[in-house]
């Protein structure tokens, strides 16, 4: 049987959940990757794209709901980007992203990972501290849609994943059609995306830390606390010993790891997180550029190790330098569970055991996920 993008299966039976937040069907031998969909459902998908080896679809409409349906909260959850798991309720949906983690791993270095994915507040909604939102050519307010650069309008109430104070922001008059909205601790900024220049100070625990209005921070206000505790809790730093945070952003590990008494080495690519990176760690030494690259300038024998990639991973390169340096503990945040599987392969086949694994629902509404596995010596 052949198909076509438009077309509408029906009364599609829905499988398990695959990493990316689509539910796998089967379908006259097809297999179709549906969003909006939950294990069990039987749906209508309408066939979004059509490929040799799978499809993809979007569910029309539910025949058979699955309980942990609900009625999503936001009237454009089902066309904006941001928001694929708004149909879930909130304790199934962390469920079903452990059973991704769980596959991933498992599938990996069999190892198990049992969850459950840790909940951090404020949950489900009110939770982004950083917002990218676009304008429209009516000057609406909106974000992109679903594997789209269509500007879906927000509705008056706004986006509900992001923290009340930015949650729809007024449009300025003049604008390049994005603008940047964050709330860091005693401020909000609304600048366009194009213009967006100088720093906030942000709070975790007593410290406190100078990050670029257009930088990286930890999306979920949540976050670092939540992170900077696992990482610790599974290093646990000696005085004196010499630990490497790499992918350190403006310093956040590398201020806890200084603060515990250790001499602390960073590596960050953008130039202007490293300087900021300087002065927040101002016992910390930085280098800016590319990890892949200066990961042979840090000593031959480090104690502890963080590596905080962006979606792609580490990778095999940069973790068997890492690993050549013998550290006694590697702690790993990741927020792709696919890409964290292939390097613990990696570490395993040389030599480093997955020693603990926790997951954060750093992302909720939204089938992302962060993770932070511990590494030891086997
Ligand atoms: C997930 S963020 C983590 C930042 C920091 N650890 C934090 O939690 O605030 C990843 C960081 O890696 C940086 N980065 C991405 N690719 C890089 C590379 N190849 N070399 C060095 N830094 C890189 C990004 O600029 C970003 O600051």
């Amino acid at each position: 049987m052949s198909f076509r993008a438009g077309q509408v299966l029906t009364d599609v039976e829905i499988g398990p959940v695959a990493h990316g937040g689509h539910f796998i069907a089967r379908h006259d031998g097809m297999v179709i990757f549906v969003r909006g969909a939950l294990t069990g459902e039987r749906v209508d998908v309408r066939l979004t794209e059509v490929n040799r080896r799978f499809s993809r679809g979007v569910v029309t409409a539910v025949r058979t709901p699955s309980p942990d349906r609900i009625e999503p909260a936001c009237p454009i959850a089902d066309e904006c980007g941001g928001c694929d798991f708004q149909h879930i309720a909130p304790a199934a949906s962390r469920a079903l992203k452990a059973q991704v983690v769980n596959e991933q791993v498992g599938h990996a270095i069999s190892a198990r990972f049992d969850g459950p994915l840790e909940e951090v507040t404020p949950a489900p909604f009110g939770w982004r501290t950083r917002m990218r939102y676009h304008v429209d050519a009516d000057g609406r307010l909106g974000l992109s849609g679903h594997r789209s650069h269509q500007v879906v309008p927000l509705p008056p109430e706004g986006c509900r994943l992001a923290v009340p104070q930015i949650a729809h922001p007024e449009v300025p008059e003049v604008h390049s059609g994005q603008l940047l909205a964050l709330v860091a601790v005693d401020e909000v900024v609304v600048a366009d995306a194009e213009d967006a220049i100088g720093t906030v100070t942000e709070r975790v625990g007593d410290r406190e830390f100078q990050v670029g209005v257009d930088g990286f921070w930890q999306a979920h206000r949540g976050a670092p606390q939540a992170l900077v505790s696992a990482v610790m809790d599974g290093l646990v730093p000696v005085t004196g010993e010499v630990a490497a945070d790499l992918y350190c952003g403006v310093g956040l590990f590398a201020a806890f790891l200084a603060d515990a008494g250790c001499r602390v080495l960073g590596i960050e690519g953008e130039r202007a997180a490293v300087e900021l990176a300087r002065e927040n760690v101002p016992g910390g030494q930085f280098l800016a550029g590319d990890v892949g690259v200066l990961v042979d300038r840090l000593p031959a024998h480090l104690d502890l190790v963080v590596l905080d990639p962006p979606r792609a991973g580490a990778g095999i390169d940069v973790l068997a330098a890492v690993m050549a340096r013998q550290p006694r503990a590697i702690a790993y945040v990741a927020c792709d569970p696919a890409a964290l599987a292939r390097d613990l392969k990696a570490a395993a086949a040389a030599g480093y055991h997955l020693d603990s694994l926790r997951g954060f629902d750093l992302f909720p509404m939204t089938h992302h996920i962060e993770c932070v596995a511990i590494l030891k010596p086997s």
